[in-house]
């Protein structure tokens, strides 16, 4: 497996790839990999012929500067799972080399960024979709895989790519998740005993409000996700909303005949757990 720090040595490969016909599957990703990301890997090595992986803890997506410096690191450990799954490359640039100067741009997406986790981390979005752009002009992909764990992500990412008009498809692809439901996240290491023993509550809430709709009124179904999650002791809701999965904006029942999803965010400490499901499909 290749192992590329610089932007010019990774792109001078992907481009011999390119020029003998390869088809080129990119999975980025901040590290601390586990069966979520190497579910993308996977599926990325099936529908390619090279597969890049990125690992980059990316600073400017970072609010709080203290969830920078607490995000968990594991490059060697990531590097041989990658490496025992095949993977082809994989892009570990430090920061100076992503970003040799600031990259102040500002993307508008509209509302897409300003509901629901964009209201919580402002900024974060932002951030996002400048080191995914950068992303894609080193690996210049054909594929690009991310996981609908983080739905909004996935409509920001594709709103990026309209907007700056990148050749790439993105893929998007299912949570994965622990045999009790709880989604996988680097940050589930970080919950005790009890709380993890709450935390798979989560996708029952969802599961509850997907039997409710749209039979019951969207606010009803807050109300009842709101009540299930707080009568946990371990957990706090932050927001569970209803909205349309095309453009994130409040779905009622009425809007049962197009695809809706549940987004919800829990505190469980000072540990947010982030996790949604399709109402309707
Ligand atoms: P990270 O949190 O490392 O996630 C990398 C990719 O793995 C994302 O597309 C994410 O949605 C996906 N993923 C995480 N948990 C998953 C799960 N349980 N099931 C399926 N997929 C899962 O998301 C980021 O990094 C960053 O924001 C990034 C896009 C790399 C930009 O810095």
């Amino acid at each position: 497996m290749n192992v590329f720090r610089h932007k010019k040595s990774l792109n001078q490969w992907v481009r011999q790839g390119k020029a003998r016909g390869m088809r080129l599957g990119f999975v980025p990703t901040m590290g601390a990999l586990h069966a979520g990301h190497l579910e993308l890997a996977g599926r990325a090595l099936k529908e390619n012929d090279l597969v890049v992986c990125s690992i980059f803890v990316n600073p400017i997506q970072f609010n709080k500067a203290e969830d920078l410096e607490k995000y968990p690191r594991s490059l060697e450990a990531d590097l041989r799972q990658l490496e025992d799954i095949g993977c082809d490359a994989v892009f570990c640039p430090d920061t100076r080399e992503m970003y040799p100067e600031k990259d102040a741009r500002v993307f508008d997406f509209g509302h897409l960024d300003k509901v629901m986790e964009g209201r919580y981390r402002e900024g974060h979005f932002n951030g996002v979709a400048i080191v995914v752009d950068r992303l894609f002009r080193i690996t210049e992909p054909d594929k690009a895989y991310f996981g609908e764990k983080d739905f909004q992500q996935l409509q920001i990412i594709r709103a990026m790519v309209r907007m700056e008009g990148h050749p790439v498809e993105i893929v998007g692809c299912p949570t994965v998740r622990e045999p009790d439901g709880l989604a996988l996240s680097s940050r589930n290491a970080r919950l005790t005993k009890a709380q993890r023993q709450e935390a798979p509550g989560i996708y029952q809430a969802l599961k509850k409000a997907r039997e409710m709709f749209p039979a019951t009124d969207t606010k009803e179904i807050i109300h009842a996700v709101t009540k299930q999650i707080n009568a946990s002791p371990e957990l706090e809701l932050e927001y569970f909303e209803i909205v349309k999965a095309r453009d994130l904006l409040p779905a009622t029942r009425a809007h049962a005949n197009e695809k809706v999803m549940g987004c919800i965010a829990v505190h469980a400490g000072d540990v947010r757990l982030i996790d949604n499901l399709s109402l309707n499909s």
